[in-house]
């Protein structure tokens, strides 16, 4: 994706002159534009933010803008294409940093999912039905492939639900999880889904490095994609944090490796995360498997209410691409959208997101089939 330079102006601003052209461009443009923030963003664009969520809500709230005709999407580019996927055609959704991606998005290309697809037709045959599902962290072209397919998203949030709901309507038939690994097994496993009923298939292998038997006897094939800064989660850090401190919590992001979910006390998504230690009481002590910028908000939020929250890990778990998106952008693109809105559209606009309509068709079905299930 690529980024124009930010012009000179905007580069060097300091955090108050930035925060100064920002709330200059808000006046301005009014109800037009509404600004969405996801939890890993930094503070001070969380503070800019008119929504904060995780995938879910945020996707919710996306669908739910029928005034404002600029979204800005501080998160990632995914997310700002289900924005664009769920907006009216008169929206307009905006990414800060174009640079802003995902890598475990980009795990799973179409073209090795098509091949994954005609792979297991031709192995499984027409007796097994099986559905590809995919959590909301892929490109609008896996969306739309699962649309395509009798498919459809899930989220962190919502996993399980898609999970029974398809198994209800199909018991027998085999999910497709799509890129996580993790949290299709994490999730499956929690529904009472054996390992062994569960294959990985790895997109770089022929035949995903699977023999016909291996797939006919799986009720979940899950993609080998996984979130780098999830994944490096680990079993380790919590002996040892149980060791130095016997009554503290744990929990973490279905994201993590299987054994981490494991062994914690609770896992769920950002927006689970965020309420279970809102309302834990004073005096629980929490480690947290997560992104760094959500943990030390919700360190420093929490210390007045007595809570005390740490990371799991002594690394930063920092996701990068979140972190691109800065006030500096975010004061940059404001302002250049107020030059589009003053010049009647006749000045550049820069870093739309646009999911080209073919894709869309079928993207939002899959969006949408997930939106009703909750
Ligand atoms: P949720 O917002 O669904 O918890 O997902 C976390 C994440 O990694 C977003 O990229
Ligand atoms: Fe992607 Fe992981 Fe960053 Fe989420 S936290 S945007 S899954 S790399």
């Amino acid at each position: 994706m690529y980024q124009i330079p930010l012009p000179a102006k905007y580069q060097n601003l300091s955090p108050a002159e930035a925060s100064a052209i920002i709330r200059q461009c808000r006046d301005q443009l009014g109800s037009r534009l509404v600004i969405l923030g996801h939890h890993y963003q930094r503070d001070e664009i969380i503070e800019q933010s008119d929504f904060i969520g995780d995938s879910l809500k945020l996707s919710q709230i996306a669908a739910a803008q029928k005034d404002a005709e600029f979204i800005v999407f501080c998160g990632v580019h995914f997310m700002a294409e289900s924005a664009d996927i769920l907006s009216s055609g008169d929206q307009k959704v905006l990414l800060p940093d174009m640079t802003a991606g995902c890598s475990m998005a980009d795990m799973a290309d179409l073209d090795q999912v098509e091949q994954c697809w005609a792979t297991l037709r031709e192995h499984l045959g027409d007796d097994k039905t099986v559905i590809p599902v995919t959590y909301v962290n892929s490109t609008a072209a896996i969306k739309a492939f699962c649309g395509r397919h009798d498919g459809l998203c899930c989220t962190s949030s919502n996993c399980r639900e898609v999970l029974a709901s398809l198994w209800g309507h199909s018991p027998d038939a085999i999910i497709l999880f799509l890129p996580d690994q993790h949290l299709g097994r994490n999730t499956a496993y929690q529904m009472g889904v054996p390992l062994d009923a569960m294959c990985l298939w790895d997109p770089y292998e022929s035949d995903g490095g699977l023999v016909p038997s291996v797939l006919r006897r799986s009720r979940v094939i899950l993609w080998d994609g996984f979130c780098s800064v999830h994944q490096g989660f680990t079993v380790e850090q919590i002996a040892r944090v149980r060791a130095e401190d016997p009554t503290v919590r744990v929990i973490v992001h279905p994201e993590c490796p299987f054994d981490v979910v494991q062994q914690a006390d609770a896992s769920g998504s950002t927006g689970y995360i965020v309420k279970a230690i809102e309302d834990s009481s004073p005096g629980t002590h929490w480690r947290v498997g997560t992104e760094m910028n959500l943990v030390n908000r919700l360190k420093d939020q929490m210390a007045e209410k007595g809570i005390q929250v740490q990371s799991l890990s002594d690394c930063p778990c920092l996701c990068e691409t979140m972190y691109r998106i800065d006030l500096n952008h975010l004061a940059w693109l404001l302002a250049m959208l107020v030059a589009y809105v003053d010049s009647a559209g006749t000045s550049p606009l820069h870093n739309q997101i646009i999911v080209p309509d073919g894709i869309k068709q079928d993207a939002v079905k899959a969006l949408n089939r997930m939106l009703n299930i909750g």
